[in-house]
């Protein structure tokens, strides 16, 4: 009698499973809006297996179908890489695997929070094995990695090759962007040049670059950024104009947001720099009620990029001649300071978050700002410190999540689902919880859509 009261109280907590075909045609559903391929029988097998599984919540059996796709190659090689695709392209076209579009991949696979994309000292080759080789003619060098162009990554997409292997016969391996920087025999993503004060290269050796100070001398140490860090990033985002692209786009791509929705006439004009018009077309208030909206944020936030630039087909970073002597601004970051010569002219890579002094008391909470660890949201040196006090936003967190469900759901959130979302977003961010964890996301939003 006592087990059978067990038994009905087991039963009636969680809803019935569904059962019959239509479990099928979900697993189905489930595993190709995640994997971007159809299953295996075993893999359907498996799934239905965990969707008619009534000793579990709704969730859970979800979640555990889920898994069986998250398994797939194909999930790492064709799915996460269309999903990350558009982000290194200023026109937010697809482009080709490149060396920021495999540490997004890398950083999931490995289960590193996500917010380390911003930050993180991560980031992802092809393992020597793979002997990345075109033809026995051809240059055996063809492929290796360098810093000077995308071959390596290109080649291993042309060979489809499985980017979610992981342990010792991992295809993409983790190496520390510091570590590859300063490894003499495998030049790092960053540019070991100098760069005289005309801007011409005139020695190619490790770069140094956050100030850290023992004694008195002060030794610069490398301004790793996670994914804004990268070739493929630098590329788009650091070549020619004026580094402003840089923060446009990784607001852009990583927190759902775009300069246009922040957009504030009210804040200090302090850091915008001199080649921005005061009077355009003659008129102050025109740049009163246009141009100061995005260069009093974009100008100040993104004058952490100041000793970045792409040339010769490689980023680098820019550093005085000796190892203990500081680095210094990029000459684009000055160009056309006669237009207004009393704007601010850039000294050294110190950016401040203008959005708190606007005049507005709901706009600088728009994007959800935290104090990130280690570091301060309203301003610091240097490009990690910025990369961190982003990621510490709700903005990011919900972006993540938002870009999941569009990805398996094929529609935008309705929003009756908003809730839900928002719970999601909770658990995604809540370091004892789920602590960043990217495939979570893949698992919680089948639940809501599909
Ligand atoms: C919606 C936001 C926005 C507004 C409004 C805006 N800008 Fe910009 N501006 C940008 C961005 C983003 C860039 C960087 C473009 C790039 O390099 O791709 C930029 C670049 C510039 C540059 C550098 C161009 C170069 O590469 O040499 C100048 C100068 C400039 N803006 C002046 C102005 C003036 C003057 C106004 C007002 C009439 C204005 N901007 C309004 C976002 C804005």
């Amino acid at each position: 009698m006592g087990f059978r009261t067990i038994a009905i109280s087991i039963c009636c907590l969680v809803a019935a499973a569904p059962a019959g075909a239509g479990v099928h045609d979900r697993a189905v559903r489930i595993f190709r809006r995640i994997a971007h391929v159809p299953p295996l029988a075993p893999e359907v097998t498996e799934m239905v297996g965990h969707l008619s599984n009534s000793s579990l919540s709704p969730e859970e059996r979800d979640a555990r179908a889920a898994e069986v796709a998250l398994r797939s190659p194909a999930f790492y090689s064709t799915s996460l890489v269309t999903l990350f695709s558009t982000t290194t392209s200023t026109e937010q076209l697809p482009e080709p695997l490149n060396d920021s579009i495999a540490f997004n991949v890398g950083i999931i696979r490995d289960n590193i929070p996500y917010r380390e994309i911003l930050y993180g000292d991560h980031y992802y080759r092809g393992a020597p094995s793979l002997n990345l080789i075109p033809s026995p003619t051809a240059d055996p060098t063809t492929y290796q990695w360098s810093p000077g162009d995308n071959e390596h990554y290109a080649r291993m997409q042309a060979l489809r090759i499985d980017l979610g292997k992981v342990g010792p016969d991992a295809n993409l391996i983790r190496v520390s962007q510091t570590q590859a920087v300063f490894d003499a025999t495998t030049p790092g993503p960053v540019n070991r040049q100098t760069v005289n004060a005309a801007g011409q290269v005139t020695q190619q050796h490790n770069l140094v670059l956050q100030s850290t100070t023992a004694g008195n001398v002060t030794q610069y140490s490398p301004d790793i950024a996670g994914v804004i860090s990268t070739r493929a990033m630098a590329e788009a985002f650091f070549s020619a104009g004026t580094n402003r692209r840089m923060f446009r786009f990784v607001l852009k791509n990583y927190l759902c947001t775009d300069l246009e929705d922040i957009k504030d006439n009210t804040v200090s004009s302090q850091f915008i720099r001199r080649d921005v018009d005061r009077f355009p077309g003659g008129s102050h208030s025109t740049f009163q009620l246009n141009c100061l909206g995005c260069h009093g944020i974009q100008d100040a936030l993104g004058n952490a990029f100041a000793y970045f630039d792409f040339r010769d087909n490689r980023m680098n970073y820019r550093r005085a001649q000796e190892p203990t002597s500081a680095p210094a601004v990029r000459p684009k970051m000055v160009q056309n300071d006669s237009i207004f010569p009393d704007g601010f002219r850039p000294s050294d890579d110190t950016w401040h978050n203008t959005l708190f002094s606007s005049a507005d008391p709901i706009k600088p909470l728009k994007l959800g700002w935290r104090t990130p660890e280690g570091g301060s949201e309203l301003g610091g040196s240097g490009a990690h410190t910025l990369g961190r006090a982003l990621a510490a936003t709700r903005a990011f967190s919900s972006c993540q999540v938002k870009k999941v469900f569009r990805h398996v759901c094929l529609r935008e959130p309705q929003d009756s689902e908003h809730t839900r979302l928002e719970t999601i977003t909770d658990r995604f961010e809540n370091t004892n919880d789920w602590n960043y964890n990217f495939k979570n996301l893949f698992k919680a939003v089948v639940n809501v859509c599909l």
